[in-house]
């Protein structure tokens, strides 16, 4: 969270929220909204005695730890609204009566969660006023900022973060719904790939230390590379080039430890590209699936989607993820035009050659692209007149 206008968030913190309370609220289902009026009875004796993010998980041995979203559903509004209470005076320090206010909300949310989070916004906050945006459109918003952007909101956001990647098609500032794909492959996953590939090689580093390492390693060094035989030739040949060391910290003894950090470093986004590497279960290339996700979108908007491809969200963050990811969804697109040309000409009596347009495949990468929905909320607040 933040304000409008700034260029990063100005908080970031984990949504569980740590009460006194035995029972932590009361629950509610999609099916119990009555639940709800009980809300506002309460509220006024609101008690202050609980924390919210990493203040909650630090107190976690004295007070009771709780999640109120769980996969992106609320699940106990009493809590949530505790939630953005703290988020509202705590941190962010505002008079909600004075601000208008820009959340955000992932594609095909449930209704309720809306229609609840408006409802605490305007009657227990008193906002001046409130707009819930999707989050690929602001992705999309956020790419504006790259010199090479058409400036539109046409386009097909890749949001990958620490649990799930989504690939979301937009037209026109629409969700296209229907044609969303999520991709059990994201940030979480190329850390246990790492931890894993390293433990195979490294004997130095403590095993209650080894997911911190890993996912150090993943973000400062990793990077996505055109060929993996051609990669591991290069650290066989050249290994003090390519090879790096790291000095880590041991978090028990406090003594340091040196690592050596080799083909990890271009393996660990290779999943994306070649899933087979790390797992059985799920085996479609990122560009596979970019792809079929365009080619199941309305025949008109998909020139537009392949055109303009934005990049979100932290596991997107390594070098060259953008280049190959182009080059390879041009390589399938360009083969299914030809083999297009090749049949409708066979079906030809006459012997024209049929050439059809050239589709044009660009994969947008930007400054902003960690923050990017934060970012574009940002940019799309501050060009707001009230
Ligand atoms: N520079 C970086 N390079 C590679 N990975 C990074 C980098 N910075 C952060 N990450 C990874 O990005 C993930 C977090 O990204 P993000 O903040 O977008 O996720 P999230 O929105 O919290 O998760 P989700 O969208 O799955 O709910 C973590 O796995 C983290 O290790
Ligand atoms: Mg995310």
């Amino acid at each position: 969270m933040g304000y409008a206008g700034n260029e990063t968030p100005q908080f970031i913190i984990p949504t569980t929220i740590a009460t006194r309370e035995t029972s932590a609220g009361s629950t509610i289902s999609k099916s119990s909204g009555q639940n709800f009026s009980n809300l506002s009875s309460k509220r006024g004796i609101e008690d202050l005695d609980f924390f919210i993010g990493d203040e909650a998980l630090l107190n976690s041995k004295t007070y009771q730890n709780s999640w109120p979203i769980k996969h992106g559903q609320v699940e106990n509004w009493d809590l949530m609204e505790k939630y953005h209470q703290a988020c509202l005076f705590q941190y962010l320090r505002c008079e909600p009566e004075d601000h208008f206010f820009l959340l955000t909300e992932p594609p095909l949310n449930a209704p309720e969660n809306r229609e609840f989070t408006a409802e605490i916004f305007f009657e227990s906050f008193g906002v001046k006023g409130l707009y819930i945006a999707v989050q690929a459109v602001l992705a999309l918003a956020a790419s504006w900022t790259h010199k090479e952007s058409q400036r539109t909101l046409t386009g097909t956001v890749i949001d990958s973060g620490d649990g799930v990647t989504h690939v979301i098609p937009v037209a026109e500032g629409y969700v296209i719904g229907s044609s969303i794909k999520h991709i059990p492959i994201a940030g979480r996953d190329l850390t246990y790939f790492v931890q894993q590939l390293l433990r195979e090689r490294e004997n130095s580093i403590p095993p209650e230390d080894s997911l911190e390492v890993a996912k150090k390693i993943k973000e400062m060094y990793s990077y996505v590379c055109p060929d993996i035989v051609k990669e591991f030739k290069k650290y066989e040949s050249e290994g003090d080039k390519w090879f790096k060391r790291h000095e880590f910290i041991h978090s028990v003894t406090q003594k340091p430890y040196t690592i050596d950090v080799g083909f990890e470093r271009f393996l660990g986004p290779e999943i994306f590209f070649n899933p087979e590497i790390a797992s059985s279960e799920f085996l479609t290339p990122l560009p596979d699936v970019v792809d079929g996700v365009i080619q199941s979108c309305p025949i008109d908007t998909r020139r537009g989607l392949y055109k303009n491809i934005v990049l979100s969200g932290g596991s997107t963050m390594f070098k060259d993820f953008s280049r190959k990811l182009q080059k390879e969804l041009k390589k399938t697109v360009d083969a299914r035009v030809r083999m297009s040309e090749t049949i409708s000409q066979q079906n030809m009596d006459t012997m024209a050659q049929i050439r059809s347009k050239e589709v044009e495949v660009k994969v947008l990468s930007h400054k902003r692209q960690r923050y990017a929905v934060w970012y574009g909320g940002s940019l799309l607040a501050d060009t707001v007149n009230i």
